[in-house]
């Protein structure tokens, strides 16, 4: 194992897209950022250095961090944020994971440019379990924005109404080839393949609000790996894949030559409006002339709302080992069930300008989560009282219909807001059932853990029933992920167990959710044992 060091320095960087030049915010300049490169086992040290105005913080999304929820990264859960001028040193060492992952800003909209892939090598003499691609390629999925996106979101969070949407999808950081202005600010990413040789894909959605599908024209991908957890391997002509998600493919160059495009386009229509732009990028067989005389194949994708392509996809990921590890709870083995409704609602505000004195927010069991000022893990290390209360139900104030669209007016979803979190005693086995409601309307929901990754033992459309739908659970082989696709209209259920103390996130990772308060936060307690407890805090933790 060795100690790999990286720098961030995030800077102010001018870049072009779409015929236009504007500063967005980078680390090291690039939109994406640098990869971060390592082998299970390494411990990771990376100092980001805050050049820019706004304070900020970084997350390593996918990273279970075992006893270092100070280098988890969420702004006010596990960290106060690094002030501009300030240093941080993120430490954490690479515990039982291998694939592909990604590292964001977590604080407010930063994360449409600051954002990179984390890949994460298996032990050195350790093979994967398929054949070793000729090539590895990095393939982030991500949005440009032609407004500057804070100003996005607090234009939105004044008035109450919900906000623009993005005026491009990117791979890797362009919207491609056939895009408008593609000659200005990069033709878009090209894939050079040489014919016979296999290729893995390592695919991952940056994007603030959109789950996407991606494809390439007659290339089919066979999903090996989904979230650094291998999968039974499955072949598919399209991949969905939610923001924070990641997914690797390996992709077969079996064609002689010629040029083929690839795409990545929006899966789910949402109540706010939807960014339909589809973003290319170009697969290039190495003796193919880039003359104009050779034609290019187009990809078509599923439409959006192609929901039987989207739950195809997830029905067919499956973990790759049978049980997939003893960390899974079996059904004698369930300390903790929580029944959790996921969706949004109406909350009053006096100075909204938008929609009669009340705004859109979203909530947890109708709890819309409220922003601490003062980070979360500190005040559960320190005890400190008056940050937040560990109160957070096990179920929904009062049960209704959930899936019904338009829920009836008499059913009053009253939110309430508050820091609200979830106790657990280290080691408890737990079940969490999120439930989509249809109060405004039924929504996809892709929910991120923090520290863990779980097992997604069942989903289904409609309301959960928990009397016959546990018997259906797959405890067999359920895949394992950090970042699930909650079905629109529909419920999904995943089980973990809490060995790792600390205070981990929980929440919506469509960001427009998360900021109107799809969120909320489980605290792990210390084990009694040795190693069972979270490590002081580093130092150089940043002051609030
Ligand atoms: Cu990738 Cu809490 O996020």
């Amino acid at each position: 194992c060795r100690v790999r060091h990286y720098k961030f320095n995030v800077v102010v960087k001018n870049t072009t897209r779409l015929c236009q030049t504007k500063p967005i915010v980078t680390v090291n300049g690039g939109f994406p950022g640098p990869t971060v490169y390592a082998r299970e086992g390494d411990n990771v040290l990376v100092k980001v250095v805050n050049h820019v105005k706004y304070n900020l913080s970084i997350h390593w999304h996918g990273i279970r961090q075992v006893r270092t929820g100070w280098a988890d990264g969420p702004a006010y859960i596990t960290q106060c944020p690094i002030q501009t001028g300030q240093t941080y040193t993120y430490n954490f060492t690479i515990t039982g994971q291998r694939g592909t992952l990604l590292w964001h800003a977590h604080i407010l909209w930063l994360r449409a440019t600051v954002h990179g892939a984390i890949v994460i090598l298996p032990k050195r003499g350790v093979p994967y379990p398929f054949p070793k691609p000729h090539k590895e390629v990095v393939v982030i999925l991500a949005e440009w924005w032609n407004s500057d996106v804070e100003a996005v979101i607090n234009t939105a969070m004044k008035s109450g109404a919900a906000p623009n949407v993005s005026d491009a999808h990117t791979i890797n950081g362009h919207p491609g080839p056939l895009s408008n202005c593609s000659s200005q600010g990069g033709g878009g990413f090209k894939l050079e393949v040489e014919s016979g040789k296999t290729y893995l894909l390592r695919i991952i959605n940056a994007a603030l609000n959109e789950e996407l599908f991606f494809g390439v024209a007659g290339h089919p991908l066979t999903v090996v790996e989904v979230d650094a957890t291998y999968n039974k391997p499955f072949t598919t002509t399209t991949v969905l894949i939610a923001p924070g998600q990641t997914t690797n493919v390996l992709l077969k160059a079996d064609k002689s030559g010629g040029r083929y495009i690839a795409a990545a386009s929006p899966f789910m229509d949402a109540p706010i409006a939807v960014d339909n732009a589809t973003a290319t990028a170009l697969l290039h067989y190495t003796d193919t002339p880039s003359s104009s005389s050779v034609s290019t194949t187009f990809v078509s994708l599923p439409p959006l709302n192609a929901t039987p392509v989207a739950s195809k996809f997830m029905d067919s990921l499956r973990s790759l080992k049978k049980p997939p590890s003893s960390s899974l709870p079996r059904h004698s083995r369930v300390d903790h069930s929580l029944f959790i409704t996921v969706g949004l609602g109406i909350f009053p505000c006096p100075t909204c300008t938008a929609n009669n004195g009340s705004r859109v927010l979203a909530a947890m069991n109708n709890i819309s989560f409220v922003m601490p000022t003062f980070n979360l893990l500190q005040a559960h290390y320190f005890n400190i009282s008056g940050v937040f209360t560990d109160d957070f139900p096990a179920k929904p104030p009062t049960p209704f219909n959930y899936t019904q669209n338009p829920t009836p007016q008499n059913t009053s979803i009253v939110l309430s807001n508050g820091t609200r979190l979830y106790r657990l005693p280290f080691n408890s086995s737990v079940q969490v059932v999120l439930q989509d409601t249809g109060f405004i309307s039924p929504e996809n929901h892709p929910v991120h853990l923090h520290g863990f990754n779980f097992f997604v033992v069942g989903r289904g459309i409609g309301n959960f029933d928990p009397k016959k739908d546990p018997a259906k659970f797959n405890l067999v082989d359920p895949v394992e992920r950090n970042t699930v696709g909650l079905p629109s209209g529909g419920w999904t259920a995943f089980r973990f167990i809490a060995d790792n103390p600390g205070v981990w996130f929980m929440h919506c990772h469509l960001e427009i959710h998360t900021t109107w308060g799809l969120k909320m936060a489980f605290v792990v307690d210390n084990g009694k044992g040795p190693n069972q407890s979270l490590l002081p805090p580093p130092p150089d933790l940043p002051k609030c």
